[in-house]
């Protein structure tokens, strides 16, 4: 049995009642209902393969096959991507000589695990801990390497044969090679990217046909934690052999005034029959909710158009039409995210029924990317607020869950982000869908290295073969969505420094992007490249990291080796005057989550080591947001280098969330130490000194430390206050501290030199003289009990989605005891199960599935979903050690 029908790309319907569409000159028009019941009549079926996976791991090269071996059957998989057609690869005119034993239809997988994809084999653990193991810490400390086979069956309906049948995966994790029924159909070795197989040749229809995956992750591939797997979705697509062709849909708008857009639509229409094919194409315009994503009123319909297609051959067909009044899309808040979505239908010439039906969504929208004001959408500057994301979504890993996306990104929105950057890979489709739904501008970035290597198996060994393939299928798929701004061939690729022979591939890539997508401009994460060289001239977008604000250039990093760079931003202004500049990367400031270490430097930016902001035993960095890796600079430093630069378009601060990997500067870790939030989506410090620049409206201000120190009686202790207010004054158990008022380029309000006494911290900001916001905190006494919150009290009962419950360990007054570490058991009630626990420590080596989870800095957390189909309250308990247990309701349905 086929599981989990569900629609994409195809017609999303819901909510379009009963309309009625007309094809003339076809006289044909049937009801469009709902997705539930679909005539037939539509051609495209897009089924999920989540459910029925079995699954085997193995670290060893079990079957003893490598991709080189094989690589010349792989490479044809990436043929539709390279333009030139005397540089696409031919397939061997004989089978492989191989022996896949575990992609042999008579292979008993019985005994392998049953998975739901998207999965990620090595999210479970355990981490491997010290310095002799085959994972260290850049990579995450997990069970990510070797060769996982996935295997399913697929069942063809009899009134399938005629069909053409695709795979389509998202994304697997990596070298992915997919026999079916035996026989070896391809593959895709890039972990990020999109690709499909075309299942037919094999396919026998009216049975049960084996599908069988192979992918292999080898070590020191990664620079961060890249997960295993089939960590993205998978689906069949069934359709006519007569179809719209793989991202076969490409719409460009150009908004000639406020009253009136054009819309150009290019339709590629594929024809896989045996005989030329004559089809109309039909594509009508309608409005989509990007709340509900329901499909609203018809505003437009493109010229009817009739084209022949070959058998064999892929045809364009380009037409035009008006969008009267558009809604534009727009970066929220100040512009509302308005959607559209193109219903393309192709009908057969000779009998007039609908063959294939596509659903494209996009927005109208104008991006200007100036070079003295910086990004204007639809005319009106908007400063880029952008944070850095990986890919994986903390304790639930690699496998993408829209949920967890969801979750990070209302958080970091709260915050006043705007923009994410891709760091430094193409996304879950989902995930660009809902940053188009929400209003995000997203830069799409697709390598980190290119021919030369940061690590001795990373996409270096394969750059030469797939590069074009790789970018162009990135730039296919992507290129619809209105939230991207901007497409980033790279992050600070080793080409920088080679000058005329990394310029050339850099100019090769920049071709290409532009041959494929002419609409957006091409840029490319620079570190170390200078502004005199000519890697940066090729570019048509500088994108800096770090270099901006300068790199140890400050008299607190004079001690360090490595190279020196002063603030940048001036001298590529003068360089490239007509060109947008941005930061893709600032800050890389470090911090944990509600530690801190004293004495505080009196900088506002200063390197981390065991005497100032770190401490290599404990392997936290204080949360002062004062320490960064050595190359980095405080949010404070980034804050006054593009005050003085205002030309500068904004920036991406690295990153929103900590990921797991790369750990700087304590690499027996699992998790990083950059995020604003935590690994668990718990809000460092930091978070509060962002929303008080990005959302100077919100009446915040935020004191830190915490304020329960038993050792520090009598001891100078910071303490430093996040608000845009302009004068804030401290009082400690009523006695003042001092009034601030805040001088030009600060951030943040300092009282350095308070004495600690337990009580209460209470602090009044001002703005324009008026009060503006106030807060308290006071010193907790001993744990006692735990408090449970829920993020949604109520969930869909589908095994997907997901509640996120925080556990605080409060004192008898119930405030939270900002140095527990209590270990805390849960328990879920059986509607429910228990996905993960986290607390935001990057040194928790418990394994994320754990049961158990100790607090850290007074938290945890615990990710929980409903069983499918279980409806009903499902109930989480927390207990502990001499703690009065807790418990949360959540409602599946
Ligand atoms: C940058 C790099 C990022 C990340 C960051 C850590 O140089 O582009 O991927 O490694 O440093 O600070």
């Amino acid at each position: 049995m086929l599981a989990g029908r569900i629609l994409r790309n195809a017609i999303r319907l819901v909510g379009l009642g009963s309309l009625v569409l007309h094809h003339s000159p076809i006289t044909t028009a049937h009801v469009i209902k709902s997705h539930h019941s679909r005539p037939s009549t539509t051609g495209r079926e897009v089924i999920r393969l989540d459910m029925g996976w079995r699954f085997w791991h193995s670290f060893e090269n079990p079957d003893g096959i490598t991709y080189n071996q094989l690589k010349a059957y792989i490479l044809p998989s990436g043929n539709d991507f390279i333009a030139n057609p005397s540089d696409r690869h031919r397939l061997p005119g004989s089978a492989p000589n191989v022996t896949a034993k575990y992609a042999d239809n008579k292979f008993d997988d019985s005994n392998w695990k049953t998975v739901r994809v998207p999965h990620d084999w090595a999210i479970e653990g355990p981490f491997y801990v010290g310095e002799d193991v085959p994972v260290k810490g850049g990579m995450g400390r997990l069970p990510v390497q070797g060769v996982g086979w996935y295997r399913r069956k697929i069942t063809v309906e009899p009134d399938d044969a005629n069909k053409q049948i695709y795979l389509d995966i998202d994304g697997a994790m990596s070298y992915a090679m997919v026999w079916l029924n035996g026989k070896l159909l391809g593959g895709w070795p890039y972990g990020y990217n999109s690709f499909r197989l075309d299942l037919s040749p094999y396919l026998v229809a009216g049975k049960d046909n084996q599908l069988a995956i192979r992918l292999d992750n080898p070590t020191s591939s990664s620079r961060w934690y890249p997960g295993g797997g089939l960590y993205r979705n998978v689906w069949l697509t069934k359709v006519d052999k007569t179809h719209v062709g793989q991202w076969g849909t490409y719409i460009t708008t150009q908004a000639t005034s406020s009253s009136s857009a054009t819309i150009n639509l290019v339709v590629s229409v594929e024809n896989k029959a045996a005989t030329a094919k004559d089809v109309h194409i039909s594509t009508d315009v309608f409005k989509l909710d990007p709340e509900t994503e329901n499909i609203g009123t018809k505003v437009a319909s493109f010229p009817r158009a009739t084209i022949t297609v070959s058998s064999g051959q892929s045809v364009r067909s380009n037409s035009s039409t008006l969008v009267e009044n558009p809604q534009f899309w727009g970066v929220w808040p100040s512009q509302e995210p308005n959607m559209y979505v193109a219903v393309t239908k192709l009908y057969a010439s000779e009998n007039g029924t609908v063959i294939d039906t596509y659903e494209t969504r996009f927005g109208i929208r104008t991006f200007t990317l100036d070079s003295d004001k910086g990004l204007l959408v639809n005319g009106v500057p908007v400063r880029i607020q952008g944070v850095n994301q990986h890919h994986d979504l903390g304790a639930i890993g690699a496998a993408f869950n829209v949920r967890a996306a969801e979750r990070q990104l209302e958080i970091l929105r709260e915050m006043g982000v705007n923009a994410v950057r891709m760091s430094h890979n193409p996304p879950a489709p989902e995930l660009l869908d809902m940053l188009d739904r929400k209003g995000f501008l997203v830069m799409d970035e697709i390598f980190d290295s290119w021919e030369l290597s940061k690590n001795p198996n990373d996409f270096h060994l394969i750059f030469q073969d797939w590069h074009e393939a790789d970018l162009r299928a990135f730039l296919r798929r992507d290129r619809n969505h209105p939230s991207i701004y901007l497409w980033s061939v790279g992050n600070e690729v080793g080409e920088q420094q080679t000058n005329a022979a990394g310029t050339a591939v850099a100019r090769s890539l920049i071709n290409i992007a532009h041959d494929e997508e002419p609409t957006r401009l091409v840029t490319s994460g620079m570190n170390s490249a200078k502004s005199n060289m000519p890697f940066p001239s090729v570019f048509d977008v500088i994108s800096l990291n770090y270099q901006g604000e300068g790199i140890r250039d400050t008299p607190a990093y004079s001690h360090l080796p490595g190279i020196t760079t002063p603030p940048a931003y001036s001298s590529f202004k003068s360089a490239f005057p007509k060109k947008l500049i941005h930061s893709s990367e600032t800050a890389s400031s470090l911090s944990s989550r509600g530690i801190y270490y004293f004495p505080v430097t009196s900088e506002i930016s200063a390197p981390v080591n065991n005497t100032s902001g770190g401490n290599s035993n404990t392997k936290q960095v204080s949360a002062y947001n004062l320490y960064t890796a050595d190359f980095g600079a405080s949010p404070d430093r980034v804050f006054i280098a593009q005050d003085q630069h205002p030309f500068v378009a904004g920036e991406f601060v690295w990153t929103g969330f900590d990921y797991i990997g790369e750990p700087t500067p304590y690499y027996s870790s699992r998790s990083s130490y950059f995020g604003i939030v935590d690994l668990a989506g718990f809000p460092k410090d930091r978070y509060y000194l962002y929303q008080s620049r990005w959302r100077p409206d919100v009446r915040v201000a935020h004191i830190l430390p915490h304020w329960t120190w038993p050792d520090r009686l009598g001891k100078v202790t910071p303490v430093h206050v996040f608000s845009s207010a302009d004068e804030a004054e401290l009082f400690l158990n009523g006695e003042s501290q001092g009034r601030l008022v805040r001088k030009t380029s600060s951030y943040r309000f300092r009282w350095d030199k308070v004495v600690y006494a337990p009580g209460e911290l209470h602090v009044i900001t001002y703005k324009h003289g008026e009060v503006w916001a106030k807060n308290t905190v006071q010193t907790a006494g001993k744990a006692a009990g735990l408090s449970l919150s829920v993020d949604r009290s109520s969930i869909r009962a589908d095994g997907e989605d997901l509640a996120y419950i925080t556990v605080k360990v409060v004192d008898g007054k119930g405030l939270v005891v900002p140095h527990a570490t209590d270990n805390i058991t849960f328990d879920v009630s059986s509607a429910g199960e228990l996905v993960a626990t986290d607390n935001g420590d990057p040194t928790d080596f418990t394994a994320f599935p754990s049961k158990q989870r100790k607090a850290f800095s007074g938290l945890a957390l615990v990710i929980v979903r409903a069983k499918t189909g279980e409806r009903g309250p499902i109930s989480i308990t927390a207990s502990g050690v001499n703690l009065e247990a807790a418990r949360a309701t959540v409602q599946a349905s």
